[in-house]
This record gives C-alpha cells, structure tokens and sequence, in this order.
C-alpha cells in the first residue's frame, strides 16, 4: 500500500509533528508501503517533503519544520477531492499539475488546530481516502477542552472543576468574568489555570494566583482561540495511559507517570520536547490503581468514539481518585514520546504500532 505520511501543519505544534513525521518514516516498513511524505508549511501551504528522517530530528536544541524540508518553496501539493481518484498533485503556479499517484491511506501526524481537531479528517472523509487516527467527531471533542469535558462527564467518567468562558462574555464584559473567575478560585482554591479551549501543547496558558493576574492570562489565553477554560489546580500525580485499537476492540497499554513539574510550574513545552521526556514507564501503582486508569482510559476512546489511538492523561488524586484531564486522539509519538514508551513496554515495539496504525486504518 501507499501510505500518504502528512505532517507539519499551521499551529504551534508543528515541530512536535515534524519529529514524530520523522520517527514514523524512519520506522515505517518499506518493504510492506510505498511512502510519500507531504508537508504543511507553518503558514498552511502544502509541500512534497524530502522523505529524509535525519533531517526531521532535533539539532543543536533547534526544533525541525518543514520549511526546510519542502522540495519546492511554493508546495502545493493537493489531496484528492474526489473519491474516484485517490490521486495527489502537485501543482506550482504557472506550472502543469504533475501527478504524484494514487494513495491508499493517509497517516495524519497533525497535532493540534488543524490536523488533530478534525479539520484534515473532514477533508480526507470527503475525498475518500482511508486514514489512520479519529475521525472527525472524536478528533474535534479531543481538540475542545470544554466539549471534551462534557462528553467525558456523561459518560461518567470523573473530570475536574472547570469554568468555560465563552468569546462574547469577554468581550461584552470582563468584568463579569474577572468575578466568575474569583469566585471560581474562591470555591476550588488558588491557583486556578486559564487555558485556550483549543490549542495544544501548553501554549498560552497561565497559572494565575488571583484577580491581579486574570486580564493577563486572558490576553494569553485568547491569542489562540477566544473561547477560554478555567481550570482548578489538580493536586496529585499525574498519570498517562495509552490506548490501542486492536481487531477485537481497544486495548489500554500499561500506565506512565509524569515527574513533578519542572520550573514553570506545570508539564511545558521545554521538559516535554527538547529535553527527553522523563517520565516512569511502567508508573508505579498498585495493581488495582492499574487496571482503574487502564479501564477509564477505554472508556474515554470509547466515549469520544475514537479510532486507532488515543492517550488519556489523568491526575492520581490524594483521595485515591483519578481524574481525567484529557484525550490526544494523534498523540506525540517520537521514540521518547509516553505514548509509544507504554506500548514498548506493554510489548507493541514502534515499528509494529505504526504498522498496526495504518492496518487498522486500511481494514
Ligand atoms: N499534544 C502533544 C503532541 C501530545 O499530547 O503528545
Ligand atoms: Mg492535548
């Protein structure tokens, strides 16, 4: 099969898309898939990659784009838009379209706005072409805190205190707000996080520690989505499990779990990425605390109605309780990433978790 890998794309994770794009295509067995590698520049244009996994890693702490992987500046590589044709094209202005040949399936290693929300899932839904991960619905509740948290609370699964601030009640008045906010960490304690409702990642989000620090993080918070989230802080360990669909339905791996945060006070950008991610695979929990986050990890892919994949993260609770905090449905999974880590250690190697990514795409 021809395996379209597409990667990249217009939002702040782009370089974490790069770096799994390149774990993938290194990994990806050759002699089973043909593989066409097609990137998004960070401003959104299309570009046939060089299939060139070296040059898809982390050098001297700079993080990898595509910008300077395109084999052309201008891209412009379109997907089929119809469901006759699995043909890609490349077409550059002012040149003939050349075809780049059918594809059978696409692997969307997208992350976040636009790649992970359900956007790609849509154009990919309407050209007919088979990818691997959630499809639209599941990709967009995975995006959307807010959404996220309502479908994983009606089906009974245990989120945290949050607060939804919508993109009018901002702007028609903060004052308002500013209170709900205050009264919100009056109830669930300071401090409280203000997040974008759908970004990835943790950019644009704030820790803030009372009413003095609310405008700011709203100002943070809203340069990438105007619909913001409030959460309380969550004190407990920070637990993650990884969820595979087998043939006979999805399977949780073994569990991780997250050292304390590092010096920004909560699980960045920096520790998460450019420093090799730390966390303890297995996590060390008991036996019954196992097979607890192993179930709720099921029944949140379940709940979402995801595919393929998806990595719940939760917080272990000093009452013994865990909380989910969130779903990935295409979670970052360079070899250092948790998400492959607790499938290595629960016996998938990476090399057989791409391929069973894309089997379960194309069946
Ligand atoms: N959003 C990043 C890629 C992750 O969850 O791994
Ligand atoms: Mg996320």
């Amino acid at each position: 099969p021809r395996v379209a890998v597409v990667f990249g794309g217009r939002n702040s994770e782009h370089a974490i898309s790069v770096l799994t794009a390149g774990s993938v295509l290194g990994a990806i067995d050759r002699a089973k898939y043909e593989v066409l590698p097609i990137g998004i520049t960070a401003d959104g244009r299309w570009a046939l990659a060089v299939d060139d996994p070296a040059r898809m890693a982390i050098e001297d702490r700079r993080l990898p784009s595509v910008e300077d992987l395109s084999e052309s500046d201008t891209g412009g590589v379109l997907l089929p838009v119809s469901p006759e044709s699995r043909e890609v094209v490349h077409t550059e202005p002012g040149q003939v379209p050349k075809a780049l040949g059918e594809v059978d399936v696409v692997f969307p290693v997208l992350h976040g706005p636009f790649g992970e929300d359900g956007t790609i899932q849509g154009l990919l839904e309407m050209s007919g072409v088979p990818y691997v991960g959630a499809g639209v619905l599941a990709s967009a509740v995975g995006m959307d805190k807010e959404y996220m948290k309502r479908i994983l609370t009606s089906f009974g699964l245990p989120v945290g205190p949050y607060l939804t601030v919508r993109p009018r009640e901002w702007e028609v008045d903060p004052s308002a707000v500013r209170k709900k906010v205050v009264d919100f960490g009056g109830e669930h304690g300071w401090p409280v996080f203000v997040k974008p409702a759908r970004a990835g990642s943790s950019v644009g989000i704030s820790k803030v520690a009372g009413i003095g620090g609310i405008d700011e993080a709203f100002e943070k918070a809203r340069r990438y989505d105007p619909k913001v989230i409030v959460e309380a802080l969550l004190r407990g360990r920070e637990i993650e499990c990884g969820v595979l669909e087998f043939e006979e339905g999805p399977r949780a791996s073994v569990p991780a779990e997250i050292p304390p945060a590092g010096e920004h006070g909560f699980y960045d950008f920096e520790t998460k990425y450019i420093d090799s991610a730390s966390g303890l695979v297995p996590a060390p929990l008991t036996e019954e605390q196992t097979a607890r986050v192993r179930e709720l990890s099921v029944r949140a892919f379940e709940a979402a109605s995801c595919e393929g994949l998806v990595r719940a993260d939760f917080f272990l609770c000093g009452d013994g309780e865990f909380v989910i905090n969130e779903i990935n449905t295409m979670p970052g999974f360079t070899p250092i990433s948790m998400y492959p880590r607790m499938w290595q250690e629960s016996g998938v190697s990476y090399p057989e978790l791409v391929d069973r990514l894309i089997q379960a795409a194309l069946n």
